[in-house]
């Protein structure tokens, strides 16, 4: 049976590869694609989701425009890392045909009362996420999963020393959907996030094989790894979203612990995960953290899904990555 999902994103260039993913797998029934702005501005954001709905002749699929802005504060967007574009400066052209809707927070509240069984990845600032739960907390009773990429236990801060940018950007939608959900966060943090990086020599791989989408994901993750490498001295660039994605499929990617988290709203560590991991506070578990993660089991399913077209020769030659 597959899975039906919500993805919430903000394309970007991991969210697109992450996107790339869960399109390209058949465990996944993807119901729609939630826009909110984050990396970019709302609108490139959702014109870059179109474009990964374009290459995974996926159209049919529903994108909604949500929120441009976090509850609170004014968006501080990630083009030094993303492009301008969102996905690198590859100016690839915007899908001609393709709709942006409006109207998020009744898709997914309007989502949740109709179907059973339906997940939300949240890949991005979680204010969309917040403003539903606010509308009909009632809706989010039959949420199956709820996955979010975001925040951080014991690695640093992206943004600030404490501080991951999804949570950061929006800490106060953050700290609402914690303290609100019904259900625990599995929370992709970058405490697995920073442990899988897209290396070269994967990129190599992926343009050797030339699937349909390699010339795009090559293209993409250039402006990305000169970021990582200019950053943090990485050699190549940390694919942060793909991985709550590939954890959502199949959870033996990662391990981690159940506690109660709280996020910090303001100050110095606006943003930064407060994770109850010895359960001091004595409060009901809210979250699950995980910190260990399995990146070749990681790395050979999201290669896979984005060589889908190329499987024999995948399987033929994927050993050279020694995954
Ligand atoms: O900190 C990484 C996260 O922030 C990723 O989701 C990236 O796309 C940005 O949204
Ligand atoms: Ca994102």
């Amino acid at each position: 049976m597959k899975r039906k999902v919500i993805i919430d994103c903000d394309p970007g260039i991991d969210d697109f590869l992450a996107l790339l993913l869960a399109l390209n797998s058949d465990e996944l029934e993807v119901l729609g694609i939630t826009i909110v702005g984050g990396n970019v501005d709302l609108k490139t954001c959702g014109e870059n989701a179109l474009k990964a709905l374009k290459f995974t002749n996926s159209l049919h699929i529903p994108v909604y425009l949500g929120s441009d802005a976090p509850l609170q504060k004014k968006l501080e967007n990630a083009e030094n890392v993303h492009g301008e574009d969102g996905l690198g400066n590859t100016n690839i052209p915007n899908v001609q045909d393709g709709i942006l809707k409006n109207g998020v927070v009744d898709f997914i509240v309007d989502t949740l009362n109709k179907e059973k069984d339906v997940s939300i990845i949240s890949l991005a600032p979680l204010t969309n996420i917040a403003k539903a739960l606010m509308k009909d907390k009632k809706a989010f009773e039959n949420l199956s999963e709820f996955v979010s990429m975001g925040g951080t236990f014991k690695e640093c801060g992206n943004c600030t020393p404490t501080s991951e940018f999804n949570y950061y950007i929006d800490p106060h939608a953050a700290n609402y959907v914690f303290n609100n959900l019904v259900n625990k966060v599995h929370m992709i943090g970058l405490d697995v996030t920073n442990k899988v990086v897209l290396t070269p020599n994967m990129i190599e791989f992926i343009k050797q094989i030339d699937g349909e989408l390699s010339k795009t994901v090559v293209d993409i993750t250039k402006f990305y790894g000169d970021f990582y490498w200019k950053a943090d001295k990485v050699l190549g660039s940390v694919v942060n979203d793909p991985l709550a994605v590939a954890y959502f499929i199949d959870r033996e990617i990662c391990n981690g612990f159940e506690c109660y988290t709280d996020i910090v709203t303001e100050g110095i560590a606006e943003g930064m995960c407060i994770v109850d991991k010895n359960n001091l506070w004595n409060k009901t578990h809210n979250s699950i953290i995980l910190d260990e993660v399995d990146d070749k089991r990681f790395f050979r399913m999201f290669i896979k899904a984005i060589l889908k077209d190329k499987a024999l020769e995948v399987e033929k030659y994927i050993k050279l990555l020694e995954l």
